[in-house]
């Protein structure tokens, strides 16, 4: 549960979530109801498809096919094969498929504390799991890389884009040695769990050339930060200027119904087509897909990455300019409407302010307004909110948290 005091919801609407009493709340935390909470377009297309059929991809079906193509025309040439799954974790499950039937090897580099959903395989390559509570550490065929975080990481500062690289081509190196070859990569392009953390300038690139080199596949965890969440881009790579092999996709796409899916070239697909056939009961159905279509279709006639751009820019800005009168606050990032805000006890020690980033959340949350913790340390406060976010609400949020922070010294 979220909060010292769990939240008790029963309606959303937009960017407003009720509780059982009536409390409105600003929602800036749940990036999945990425066009607004019970959006009538998408409400009225599951609707309308669950009237009509549904089925599942055994059938030849208009709205699954459609979808798919307009899913791919968002996406680099080439990268036009879908799979469609249930969730993020089954799509990054598919994807891990897809790269080591081609690959032929098992060998994943990953960086740290990276999460890529609750499926077995994906807890071994997920640091953020099986090197925290209750975990048992990676398998040997899990290579990770310290997290590219230029504040508080191994290399700080600008320029460290080629140091983290760097840490990649020495996985490389140590899985040739061991004799084996290297699998692939998989990375988000800006960490969610990590923190809200944009990747140092020219690491994805050069990771990906070296991953590439080397024989391996690299696939774009895109499941919390796609669908034009980023303002300046559709998709979270591209501001990465790179083409990644395989794409994940989820959460977003449906909106809050369980959608998602795995994208890659023909190529690569051909190569998986090996008899073995990929078959998901549920994933891909027409009611799933005819939601997706609904949420791409919102995001194109309410201008939503150009809003995503503006506000997030507008909220990035205020944060900064909060930021100057509270030592509390070290670092403010983002990219369109994915921000963290990094708290520190001391700006020079950088020791991480977990248990005032606590006190903030529960603050806010009585002050009305959603948002969350993440990062290693818990002291990154997190804002993601469904991107029809307001100017209006970046007002309320950064209004209300400066004030949390003037109580707070
Ligand atoms: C980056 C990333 N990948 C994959 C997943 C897994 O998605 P799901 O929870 O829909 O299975 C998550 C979920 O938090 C995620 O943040």
């Amino acid at each position: 549960m979220s909060y010292e005091e769990p939240l008790h919801i029963v309606r959303g609407e937009g960017q407003y979530l009720f509780d059982a009493d009536g409390r409105r709340y600003l929602d800036a935390i749940n990036n999945i109801q990425h066009v607004g909470h019970c959006h009538p377009k998408v409400v009225e297309a599951a609707q309308r498809q669950y009237e009509k059929l549904n089925t599942n991809t055994r059938y030849l079906d208009e709205v699954i096919v459609n979808f798919a193509k307009d899913l791919a025309s968002t996406l680099p040439d080439g990268l036009e094969v879908c799979f469609f799954t249930n969730s993020g974790s089954e799509a990054n499950d598919l994807a891990l498929r897809i790269m080591r039937t081609y690959t032929q090897s098992k060998e994943t580099i990953v960086l740290d504390v990276a999460y890529h959903g609750n499926l077995s395989s994906l807890i071994e390559i997920s640091p953020y799991k099986h090197n925290g509570p209750g975990g048992t550490g990676a398998p040997v065929f899990v290579h990770t890389i310290p997290m590219p975080d230029s504040f508080r990481g191994k290399y700080r500062g600008s320029n460290t884009g080629d140091q983290y690289a760097g840490e990649v081509q020495k996985s490389i190196e140590n899985i040739e040695k061991m004799g084996k070859k290297v699998s692939g990569f998989i990375a988000e392009s800006v960490m969610g769990c990590g923190g809200q953390l944009i990747l140092p300038d020219g690491f994805l690139k050069t990771s990906h050339k070296l991953v590439n080199e080397s024989g391996g596949l690299c696939i774009a965890d895109e499941v919390q930060i796609g669908i034009g969440r980023m303002g300046s881009h559709y998709w979270g790579f591209e501001t990465n200027e790179v083409v990644p092999d395989i794409v994940t996709m989820g959460k977003s796409i449906g909106n809050g119904h369980p959608v998602a899916a795995v994208v890659t070239t023909h190529e690569i697909a051909e190569v998986f087509h090996n008899g073995m056939e990929y078959f998901n009961s549920i994933g891909g159905n027409p009611v799933s897909c005819a939601v997706g279509q609904a949420v791409l279709n919102v995001v194109k006639e309410e201008e939503l990455q150009k809003n995503a751009n503006d506000v997030g820019k507008y909220l990035l800005d205020k944060l900064k300019h909060i930021q100057k009168n509270h030592g509390l606050i070290g670092d403010v990032r983002g990219r369109g409407l994915f921000i963290g805000v990094e708290l520190v006890k001391d700006r020079d020690t950088l020791e991480p302010a977990a248990k005032e980033a606590d006190q903030v959340i529960n603050l806010m949350k009585e002050a009305g307004i959603l948002i969350s913790t993440d990062g290693p340390d818990h002291n990154v406060l997190k804002i993601k909110p469904p991107i029809i976010f307001t100017r209006e609400n970046a007002d309320e949020l950064v209004f209300n948290l400066n004030s949390i922070f003037d109580q707070l010294s």
